[in-house]
């Protein structure tokens, strides 16, 4: 069973993070995305994994070392400086997904927990082109949405309505089974919407079907929802945590604390704190619904609420870092600076006082 992976988008709403590194690549209490994928697909039977990239995603990824938990890896690039949308990669990657039998595309943004196995198996039982799973949101109007009959048959999709205009609350969850018929719907060699373009297609056609999906669903698109996706896993983590440590330095579950972590006296870690690794906090320190990237330093009596702190950053002794902050990697905030709400770094940037 194959799987095709989407990870060429540009992740625009994490920037300044995104510069520097795929949205997939983002570690969620410690672990990236992917890998959390690459494991979900290995559970689920699938034994091959093809990734839709674009130079920069691609080199980053091999330089993660990641688990493949087993998958044989194939990377398929979209052309320089074209990227070929949700689905041109598809169709891009046609021959290393070959003709046989349905395979599995996902978004590479997703957290999920449905089967995907179950998604594949519904996909054969109604001899469907296409079979999306579904989720059910408060807000459509950030996704795709499908309208659907009571045979599971989808009647209507629109990508991204406005407001008003959604027909159902039941959007695209980001992974669909694709029978190898797909290919003939999709042309080469330009940039194509999977959502746009070839979907309302397949409605039209009566050969487009969906299945609900329930339980825990989160598209990491914006730095919010990043942070609340981490919350969501160390919640899961929190019953293996032991209970509050008190000593030296102090820790409030739910935390992740990576390997090589080195934490200053009088400090307090958590709730809701990431420390990736190879991490140094100084003392008297306050971190909390934050996630810290690998090597960063945050100096004596800083205080980190709310925030990103991206890999290899200096954040400086008695400095402020509040709410929505996002400081990208190797960016240094000297000391004694106080940032705003919200306030965005650009990656190795430095911020003394004044700038
Ligand atoms: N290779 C490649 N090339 N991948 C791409 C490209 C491209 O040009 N553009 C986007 N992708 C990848 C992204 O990296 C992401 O994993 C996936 O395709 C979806 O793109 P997004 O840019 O994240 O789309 P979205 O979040 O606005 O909307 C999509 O996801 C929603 C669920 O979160 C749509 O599929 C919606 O219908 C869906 O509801
Ligand atoms: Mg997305």
């Amino acid at each position: 069973m194959k799987a095709v992976i989407l990870i060429g988008g540009f992740g625009t709403r994490l920037r300044p993070l995104t510069c520097t590194r795929p949205k997939a690549l983002f570690p969620i209490a410690n672990k990236p995305l992917l890998q959390m994928i690459f494991e979900k697909l290995a559970e689920n039977g699938f034994d091959e994994a093809i990734l839709a990239v674009n130079a920069l995603t691609e080199f980053h990824i091999k330089q993660q070392r990641l688990s493949r938990c087993g998958l044989k890896l194939k990377f398929s690039r979209d052309p320089p400086k074209m990227p070929l949308g949700t689905a041109g990669p598809i169709k891009k990657a046609e021959k290393l997904i070959g003709h046989e039998e349905p395979f599995l595309v996902l978004n590479g943004d997703i957290l999920a927990d449905f089967s995907y196995k179950e998604l594949w198996e519904s996909h054969n039982e109604d001899k469907a082109v296409a079979t999306i799973a579904l989720h059910e949101v408060d807000d459509p109007t950030r996704y795709g949405v499908a309208e659907l009959a009571a045979d599971n048959r989808i009647k209507r999709f629109i990508e991204k309505p406005a407001k008003g205009a959604a027909p159902t609350r039941l959007i695209n969850a980001g992974a669909y089974v694709l029978s190898p018929k797909i290919f003939s719907y999709i042309p080469a060699g330009r940039a194509v919407s999977m959502e746009r373009e070839v979907f309302p297609r397949l409605a039209e056609q009566k050969i487009f079907y969906g299945r609900k999906v329930s339980g825990l669903w989160i598209d990491m698109g914006k730095p919010e929802e990043y942070l609340q996706t981490n919350r969501i896993v160390l919640n899961t983590l929190r019953s293996k945590q032991d209970k509050p440590m008190k000593g030296r330095f102090e820790v409030k579950p739910p935390v992740a604390i990576d390997k090589g972590v080195v934490i200053g006296e009088n400090s307090v870690i958590g709730p809701y704190a990431v420390l990736g690794r190879n991490v140094s906090v100084g003392c008297n320190v306050h971190i909390s619904d934050s996630v810290v990237f690998a090597d960063a330093k945050i100096g004596d009596f800083a205080s980190v609420t709310g925030a990103l702190i991206g890999e290899g950053v200096v954040v400086g002794k008695k400095t402020k870092i509040v709410e929505g902050c996002i400081i990208a990697d190797q960016a240094k905030v000297k000391d004694g600076v106080a940032l705003g709400k919200g306030v965005s770094v650009c990656p190795a940037k430095e911020i003394c006082e004044g700038t």
